[in-house]
């Protein structure tokens, strides 16, 4: 299988070295390669050149790309996409003026996906999945981290893990498993939320590590769900079976959650959207990423994380759409891209650089995915005919997407 594809108006993100991360003032800048074509074998991404040094390739199909730009697909280092049913009550009743909490408090929220998800059958759960993951591809998302969270039991969260394996095994895309069975306390354990956090450590992290199937760990460090004490405990015993923290904290308040993730070593700390200095200081001199989820923030109508202060302060930043029945119904990351720029007033540069090599970085395959670089994976984005770049997130709720490669294949 090879594929060339000439005449393409701009080629983005186009990085000779193995670069595997873009920290702080570096995010202002995105390389590319004006008239370009590139050249990919089976799932490689073998040359690549400005058309004047076209020396003429034989390859199997050829794709003439006059006034379309090529990018690395979409890299979503955040989302739950594996879930039962929708919440759609929930957004309306949002809308009438109940708050995300007021929800929760009432039953609703993560424990109502929980108990539908529990009823639902694996192969209805993967069904509905596998159509998500498929719209997320279509969109031009190549790499996608799933996390459980909505199982809660054993057997349940076991059940998410096993569908996440089944979809990774049935799809082009790269797909990152991540265990969040810490997502909220279940009914029964709510005057002894202790024994639910022994069930974690002590039943459910060994058995995922048993069949192999969880990469990461995950913990929501929030007011009512796990404080900071309790998100340490899980990350270390995650960390005794080789799994490394990816963590929501400072969703909507402030508990030390940043400093807790990056003493573990913690990949990245997503969400943000309430930040102070001292979480800022801890993130300097980490290896930890910090996640912003905008798509989270408008549909909850929350502050949205400040990424100028993170950026500004030379850390880097990755964005991601934390696609979930709850709080972030939406994994397009076109829209993500978008409102990065508007909301959180990063330049397109910034922002593309955030949803490509460091939403790859987030996941831990930046080496393998999020720029266009010789031996690379082959997961592009042929856009529509598009003037420039920035007409990505500048027409948003557009579609910039017309062609995808995914491992190699064109789809
Ligand atoms: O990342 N904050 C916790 N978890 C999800 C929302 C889960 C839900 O409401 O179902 C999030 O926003
Ligand atoms: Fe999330």
């Amino acid at each position: 299988m090879s594929i060339l594809i000439t005449n393409i108006k701009q080629l983005l993100q186009v990085r000779k070295n193995n670069t595997t991360i873009v920290v702080g003032k570096d995010m202002k800048t995105l390389p590319l390669i004006e008239n370009a074509y590139i050249y990919i074998e089976n799932d490689t991404i073998i040359e690549y050149g400005s058309m004047e040094d076209y020396d003429v390739i034989e390859a199997e199909t050829i794709i003439d790309a006059t006034d379309k730009i090529v990018l690395p697909s979409w890299c979503d280092s955040h989302t739950h996409t594996v879930y039962a049913g929708d919440r759609t009550s929930e957004f309306v009743d949002r809308i009438n003026g109940l708050s995300y909490a007021e929800i929760a408090n009432n039953g609703g929220g993560i424990l109502n996906s929980a108990k539908l998800l529990q009823e639902t059958s694996e192969e209805e759960l993967f069904e509905q999945s596998m159509k998500r993951v498929n719209e997320l591809i279509a969109m031009g998302t190549g790499a996608i981290e799933i996390k459980t969270g909505y199982g809660l039991t054993v057997e349940a969260e076991l059940k998410m893990l096993r569908v996440i394996k089944r979809i990774k095994q049935e799809c082009l895309a790269k797909i990152i498993p991540t265990l969040l069975a810490a997502h909220a306390i279940p009914d029964q354990y709510r005057s002894n939320k202790s024994d639910y956090i022994k069930l974690i450590t002590e039943q459910l992290i060994p058995e995922a590590s048993k069949l192999n199937i969880a990469q990461y760990i995950d913990v929501f460090c929030e007011d009512g769900y796990f404080s900071v004490e309790e998100t340490a405990a899980i990350l270390n015993a995650g960390k005794t079976y080789n799994l490394q923290p990816k963590i929501h904290v400072n969703q909507f308040n402030i508990l030390g959650g940043v400093s807790i993730g990056v003493e573990h070593n913690a990949l990245s700390v997503d969400h943000l959207e309430e930040l102070n200095s001292e979480d800022i200081d801890a993130l300097k001199n980490s290896d930890t990423i910090p996640v912003a989820l905008p798509g989270c923030s408008y549909f909850l109508s929350i502050p949205y994380t400040p990424a100028r202060a993170l950026i500004d302060a030379g850390l880097p930043l990755a964005i991601a759409t934390d696609y979930n029945p709850g709080s972030a119904p939406s994994g397009n990351m076109n829209f993500i891209v978008s409102a990065a720029c508007v909301k959180l007033k990063m330049t397109p540069e910034e922002a593309i650089n955030a949803a490509t090599i460091n939403g790859a970085y987030a996941m831990g395959i930046s080496n393998m995915y999020g720029s266009i670089t010789r031996g690379k994976k082959a997961n592009l984005i042929i856009t529509r005919s598009l003037k420039h770049y920035r007409e990505i997130p500048y027409a948003f709720a557009h579609n910039p997407v017309e062609q995808i490669i995914i491992n190699g294949q064109l789809l």
